[in-house]
């Protein structure tokens, strides 16, 4: 607590005299009920199990996990946070709050009525309760003095912490979504920087025939937008990938670079790459190929394997991906890319991510028949983000079904290995038709108050739109109302007309 921390910093108790003693005891007593009739009024403690009294025995890292206590401790009205590189008071004493989407005054209590929902974004802020409730095991400390050198170890040209490495395939062998034993693994400042990195190691170099890449719609819109950017000689963005399904055997001296993401990003499906040749490589993108979104049906092994820590722990903003890659000189070449683009990742996100890795493996090991949902799910991962996406989806399913205007993609419950039993939906995105002709799907949501993410984007008619699933309970609540309100409107108008 932030009063017993203050406590801990001024008051050197035992070489005290008793009557110097009992006066600071009193004094201490008095700023501690000071504090918390303060603290009442505005940003509520929560009791997120700090140990302040452990403190007392820590050194240089006193002050910094004072800090870093003090400023978690305060709920924001269960509507916003306090973070400690941005904590500050305000004049009567309570900690600025930053308040969730839709959410405002200094305790974030009030509700913004006009608050448009946005589920454009990706961000996976659905993860934050697990962490908080897990925040000792999920906890890192940074030396001053960690690993300052470009690389991780003094005579060694490795930009890769070998026990992130470790925990990597730890977790893959953990859930069984994907083979490691004898591949090769290169790390991204995010997936994002994979994708240019494998386009770049896969494309002809200098060649007048440049590769093509591919993606069936719809698509992920950073493979499109990446190879713009980059605009390389080498390559060149051409499309959908099923446009080039009959053509690649006559196009043989063409490189073809289909992007195959799995489940899909946008519609969660099981997509497999659609071109076949010689000259096609595929770089499957595996982001969301994890239990909390989809069933686990085999340990997939293609040759360049997308995975990243966002969707998978949340830390979308650690930026941290892997490839996993069968061919040597591939990863070679990877590896030269990252190396020339940013000299490897930052090894502060390495050591937060071994860490993240680490929590969720032990709870795994510390819980006895992890196949069961009855087991304790505050510290399983997969068994605490599941049913939050499933319970999501579901209630996108009921407001849908109330509506002949507009329709979900159509997915399956499946046999999920790591659950050891059928699992229902529980997708990362809604991927919604309008089912009236010629209707640009994106902009009647949004006269609704709803903001989604554009078909254009994917490559894809504008009668669809994608709607993220990901994002906080408050903005995920948000999202749900107007949903509800514009089916509903939708509902009334057609029954008085
Ligand atoms: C399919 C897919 N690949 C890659 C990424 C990028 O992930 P990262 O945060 O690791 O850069 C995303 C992010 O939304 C994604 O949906």
């Amino acid at each position: 607590m932030a009063q017993q921390a203050f406590l801990l910093q001024s008051s050197p108790i035992s070489s005290q005299p008793h009557s110097r003693w009992g006066f600071l005891l009193i004094l201490s007593l008095l700023f501690n009920a000071l504090c918390l009739v303060i603290i009442g009024k505005h940003g509520q403690l929560l009791n997120r199990g700090s140990k302040t009294e452990n403190l007392q025995s820590l050194g240089w890292s006193r002050k910094a996990a004072e800090e870093a206590e003090a400023a978690a401790q305060y709920s924001c009205s269960g509507h916003g946070y306090v973070f400690v590189d941005t904590f500050r008071r305000n004049q009567d004493g309570t900690p600025v709050c930053e308040c969730n989407e839709c959410y405002l005054g200094p305790d974030c209590s009030e509700i913004d009525p006009n608050c448009v929902a946005n589920a454009d974004s990706g961000d996976p802020g659905f993860l934050e309760p697990f962490w908080m409730a897990n925040s000792e095991a999920g906890a890192t400390v940074v030396p001053a003095w960690y690993r300052m050198s470009y690389r991780i170890k003094d005579g060694s040209a490795a930009m890769f912490s070998p026990e992130l490495e470790e925990q990597i395939r730890a977790i893959h062998a953990l859930v069984g979504n994907a083979v490691t034993e004898e591949r090769y693994i290169v790390l991204g400042t995010g997936s994002m920087q994979l994708i240019n990195a494998a386009i770049n190691s896969l494309s002809p170099t200098q060649s007048s025939n440049p590769a093509q890449v591919v993606a069936a719609v719809p698509y992920y819109g950073a493979y499109k937008g990446q190879t713009e950017l980059f605009d390389s000689s080498d390559n060149l963005w051409t499309g959908d990938a099923r446009a080039f399904q009959e053509r690649t055997k006559s196009l043989n001296s063409t490189t073809f670079i289909e992007f195959v993401t799995s489940p899909n990003n946008p519609d969660a499906q099981p997509n497999e790459a659609v071109l076949k040749g010689k000259n096609v490589k595929a770089v499957y993108d595996h982001a969301y190929y994890w239990p909390h979104f989809t069933a686990i049906s085999h340990p997939v092994d293609e040759d360049i394997m997308l995975f990243t820590i966002s969707k998978l722990t949340g830390h979308a903003g650690s930026r941290l991906g892997w490839a996993i890659i069968k061919d040597y000189d591939l990863y070679q070449k990877m590896y030269l890319y990252i190396q020339y683009n940013t000299l490897g990742v930052s090894h502060d996100t390495q050591l937060r991510a071994t860490t993240l890795l680490k929590a969720i493996i032990s709870g795994y090991k510390q819980s006895k028949g992890m196949k069961a949902f009855k087991t304790d799910s505050k510290q399983l991962l997969f068994h605490y983000a599941y049913p939050v996406m499933r319970r999501r989806w579901e209630s996108l399913e009921r407001i849908f079904s109330a509506s002949d205007r507009f329709s979900l993609q159509n997915l399956q419950p499946l046999y999920c290995n790591f659950f050891g039993k059928v699992t229902d939906p529980s997708p990362a995105y809604a991927w919604v038709k309008c089912e009236r002709e010629e209707e640009d799907c994106a902009a009647v949501l949004e006269k609704a108050g709803i903001i989604g993410r554009a078909a254009k984007e994917f490559g894809a008619d504008k009668r669809y739109v994608r709607l993220s699933l990901l994002r906080r309970d408050d903005a995920f609540a948000v999202f749900e109302r107007r949903l509800q309100a514009l089916v509903s409107h939708n509902k009334t108008a057609q029954e008085s007309m």
